[in-house]
């Protein structure tokens, strides 16, 4: 499949776009600074805080999985049989568990997911959310692919 060129300029904090690229959905969301401090504190809730075992380039491979830290980019398809997470920005609501920070909730079979894809323990997705080649054309230009 051919690259897809997204257009950031007009895109707002706490902000997701999806967009399709070779059938997959991939989403790029653009982090609020409370969202990025959330990341900070989550590694003990986590299978694979430091993505040894998830896909991603090397460009995204840091704590935050982004080249920007705002911008994150991952393919929308649960790591587990590939159903699409549903984004629950929210901190801490009751029904997903006191330690949730926000995040990807899968409504398949419960696995969780933190604001950088990265998956909780004890939930049946084996690792982090993937995330696709990527760069930037221009500040506010992104390519997938
Ligand atoms: Fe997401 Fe099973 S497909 S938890």
């Amino acid at each position: 499949g051919a690259p897809v060129e997204v257009d950031l300029s007009k895109m707002e904090s706490g902000q997701l776009l999806r967009v399709a690229w070779r059938g997959k959905p991939v989403w790029i969301l653009n982090r609020t600074p409370a969202a990025l401090e959330t990341l900070k504190a989550m590694d003990s809730f986590l299978s694979d805080p430091n993505s040894k075992d998830s896909i991603q380039p090397d460009s995204s491979k840091n704590p935050v999985r982004s080249i920007k830290p705002e911008i994150f980019v991952a393919i929308g398809l649960c790591t587990h049989l590939g159903c699409s997470p549903t984004f629950r920005p929210e901190i801490a609501p009751h029904d997903l568990g006191p330690d949730w920070k926000g995040g990807f909730f899968c409504p398949c079979h419960g696995s969780r997911f933190d604001l950088a894809g990265r998956v909780y323990s004890g939930v049946p997705a084996p690792t982090n959310l993937e995330i696709p080649p990527h760069r930037y054309l221009k500040d506010t230009l992104l390519l997938i692919g």
